[in-house]
């Protein structure tokens, strides 16, 4: 086995998103292996790379919050010092308006992937910290070429494999079940699926958990690891606590955490989010208190939750488990 290399405590508790204490303790349960060289632990990584996880927001309900979780959680984790990159696959390219990028080429897009195998160049938003491969209704052809061109449905999983200097990769999908949508998902380690805390949000569960067993039974055919659950993390948004209604789906949704973690809900707040998109900003720079300490939960869920537990699985980390 290669042996990796060593990162220091206060790193690996960073980039895990636990404290510091939650890295040394993790070290004495046997879950990490720990170097001591002089005063100072450190954490083996294996393969000296970096986590390099992609993840794919995924529904096809329309409105559900994938472009908002994605620009969201994308900038908190660049706020926190992982190197970010974030993928536009809807030709809506909401996600790319919303970090204020215009006039975008289609060469910029995933149409160059589709066209020539390779994966676009990122555009460096500096202004966030993290950088994007922006949209635009150019991406309509892709649909078209994927259909007569199936094998290039993997395209994005492939390149995005060999693309170096990323500890996440999260991917914005569009409302459909169509090629598209499947270039983004088979290109995920796993999927993030928004609930929107209503009636319609859960009854689109059933369509997203058939297309992620489909993909998941597509992509055991090339990579062993895919993880057993292929959805990773369920996020109920738009809840509204003074609803009996939503309280009560948000129950439901609770139910769901046999399949995969259940997040903390995000609320409705219409205001913040309409002043983020009318300024083209992430929702934690609105001035909204509890609307920021909200997506920071999430990223320390989706950190404990998800990343820690894949990369154990996955034996990125040394586990002795
Ligand atoms: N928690 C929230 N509270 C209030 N409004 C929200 C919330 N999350 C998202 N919105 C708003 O709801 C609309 C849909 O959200 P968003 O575009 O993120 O969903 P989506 O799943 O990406 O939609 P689509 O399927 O069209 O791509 C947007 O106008 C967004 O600003
Ligand atoms: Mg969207």
């Amino acid at each position: 086995m290669k042996q990796g290399e060593l990162v220091p405590v206060s790193e690996m508790a960073r980039r895990l998103g636990v404290t510091r204490e939650r890295v040394r303790q993790m070290i004495l349960e046997g879950k990490l292996e720990g170097v001591r060289l002089g005063r100072y632990w450190y954490v083996r990584e294996r393969e000296g790379g970096r986590l390099r996880r992609v993840y794919t927001f995924f529904t096809h309900a329309g409105g559900a919050g994938k472009t908002s979780l994605a620009r969201d959680l994308g900038f908190e984790l660049a706020r926190r010092g992982f190197r970010v990159l974030l993928v536009d696959t809807d030709p809506q390219a909401n996600l790319t308006s919303w970090l204020g990028v215009r006039e975008v080429a289609p060469e910029e897009t995933l149409l160059h992937l589709v066209d020539t195998g390779q994966l676009p160049t990122p555009r460096r938003l500096s202004e966030w910290g993290l950088d994007l491969i922006p949209a635009s209704l150019d991406l309509a052809r892709v649909e078209v070429r994927l259909m007569q061109r199936p094998l290039s449905t993997l395209l994005l999983r492939t390149t995005l494999r060999k693309t170096e200097g990323y500890d996440f990769v999260l991917i914005d999908s569009l409302p459909s079940l169509g090629h598209l949508a499947a270039l983004g998902a088979l290109a995920g380690d796993g999927l993030l699926v928004p609930v929107e805390t209503s009636v319609k949000g859960v009854e689109a569960l059933v369509g997203v958990m058939e297309a992620a067993q489909e993909y998941r039974e597509a992509l055991e055919q090339v990579d062993p690891r895919v993880p057993r659950s292929f959805v990773r993390l369920f996020v109920p948004t738009k809840f509204d606590a003074r609803t009996l209604g939503d309280n009560r789906v948000l129950e439901k949704i609770a139910g769901l955490e046999d399949l995969a973690p259940v997040a903390s809900p995000i609320a409705y707040r219409p205001g913040p989010h309409r002043r983020a998109t009318e300024r083209a900003v992430p929702l934690q720079l609105v001035g909204d208190r509890q609307a920021r300490e909200e997506v920071e939960r999430l990223a320390e869920e989706f950190l404990q939750r998800v990343v820690a537990q894949d990369a154990a699985r996955e034996g990125v980390l040394e586990v002795a488990e």
